[in-house]
């Protein structure tokens, strides 16, 4: 069979990773679609930039056309980040009858309805499962693996950049701007940290979980936010000395069809499961009335980790490409409720 050609845009931190990946298991994907995955062509901003994989310089372009439009490429891996201009480009890409696969919680939480129901129009799959978490397959775990459950409430740890932070201030002492910067250096954080440390990327998380986990559709601009930039050195240590973890937060529950989704520093007990996850890792817990507790846990943040959630949903493309079902296993909530105003 014929190589599938893919086009990306961005190739940052995550783009490098999906390049390596496809490049590395080359073999492996091949064996489960049945044929080789070509890399067409690739939107960046900077031509000159080094890059951390060989990447052939016809293979790049400033010209999201070159991408979006090119009549050779089935697939378009969004990496690039940013909402309104991406948002452009995923409309027009899945107007082209281009399957999408991103990582862009920020636009998935903002605008994710409207991409599936174009997608939806168009018969594209539309998969966004490195949105949340990095390498930890939640999203099709809340649709598929516990679908036959009602989610009553999800608890966890979704951003790696403020646990990353919170970790070293409180088991190294070390100063808050040091580990952003380290945090930074690593990859994990956001082009602009600020959604990192003000809680909003934590936010944009958990509005794709509770829409999926409560099938409803959720307003950010109704989750309440507090992020980590208030916490200092000696909080942290103050309360190690009294026995307790501070994590950043993030909760979604329902009961009598009302939702309420927050991100806040909280306090843990040194024992508590969520306490002893450290560094970039990101851990949820989800509890279903039949199924009871379950708990997801990995690496939340970098590249290699947020990759394979990328190249796991191009397979799944790709096998619904060699069905002839693209459009059809989409993650779709199904927007049949509203989050309703807490006096209602
Ligand atoms: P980076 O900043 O490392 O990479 C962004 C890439 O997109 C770069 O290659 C950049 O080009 C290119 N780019 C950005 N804006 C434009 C533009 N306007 N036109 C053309 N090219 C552009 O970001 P990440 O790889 O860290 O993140 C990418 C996406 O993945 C984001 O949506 C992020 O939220 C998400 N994500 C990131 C994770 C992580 O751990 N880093 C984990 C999960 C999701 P150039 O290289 O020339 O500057
Ligand atoms: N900046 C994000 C984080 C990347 O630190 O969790 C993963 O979504």
């Amino acid at each position: 069979m014929e190589a599938i050609s893919i086009g990306l845009l961005g190739l940052g931190t995550v783009g490098t990773g999906v390049v390596k990946i496809i490049e590395d298991h080359q073999d492996k994907l091949m064996h489960q679609i049945g044929c080789p995955i070509k890399i067409n062509k690739v939107l960046v901003k900077d031509l000159t930039k080094e890059r951390a994989v060989k990447i052939a310089p016809e293979m790049l372009t400033t010209n999201a056309k070159d991408v979006i439009d090119n009549p050779e490429i089935d697939v378009i891996i969004e990496v690039m980040g940013g909402v309104d201009e991406t948002r452009n480009y995923l409309l027009q890409a899945l107007k082209n009858k281009k399957h999408v696969v991103t990582a862009n919680k920020d636009l998935m939480a903002l605008y994710g309805s409207e991409l599936l129901s174009v997608a939806i129009e168009n018969s594209c799959d539309l998969f966004y499962e490195a949105s949340v978490a990095g390498g930890i397959p939640i999203l099709r775990s809340l649709v598929d693996g516990l679908s036959s459950d009602h989610i009553t409430k999800m608890m966890g740890i979704v951003n790696g950049t403020t646990n990353f932070i919170l970790t070293k201030m409180t088991k190294q002492g070390s100063a808050y701007e040091e580990v952003l910067k380290e945090a930074q250096r690593l990859g994990y954080a956001e082009t602009d940290p600020t959604s990192d440390v003000e809680g909003l990327d934590a936010a944009r998380k958990m509005v794709i979980l509770a829409t999926l986990g409560f099938s409803m559709k959720i307003d950010l601009d109704d989750v309440r936010v507090q992020g980590i930039t208030n916490i200092s050195e000696e909080d942290l240590q103050y309360a190690k000395q009294l026995g307790y973890t501070m994590k950043l937060i993030g909760m979604a529950q329902i009961e009598d069809d009302k939702v309420e989704v927050s991100v806040q520093p909280t306090l843990l007990g040194e024992t508590h499961p969520l306490a002893a996850v450290n560094n970039e890792y990101n851990a949820v817990y989800v509890y279903g009335e039949a199924v009871g507790e379950t708990m997801f846990y990995g690496p939340g943040a970098g590249s290699l980790p947020t990759a394979t959630s990328i190249v796991s949903d191009l397979v799944v493309v790709l096998k619904n490409l060699v069905l002839g079902v693209n459009g059809k296993s989409i993650i779709s909530p199904q927007f049949e409720k509203r989050m309703k105003e807490p006096n209602e």
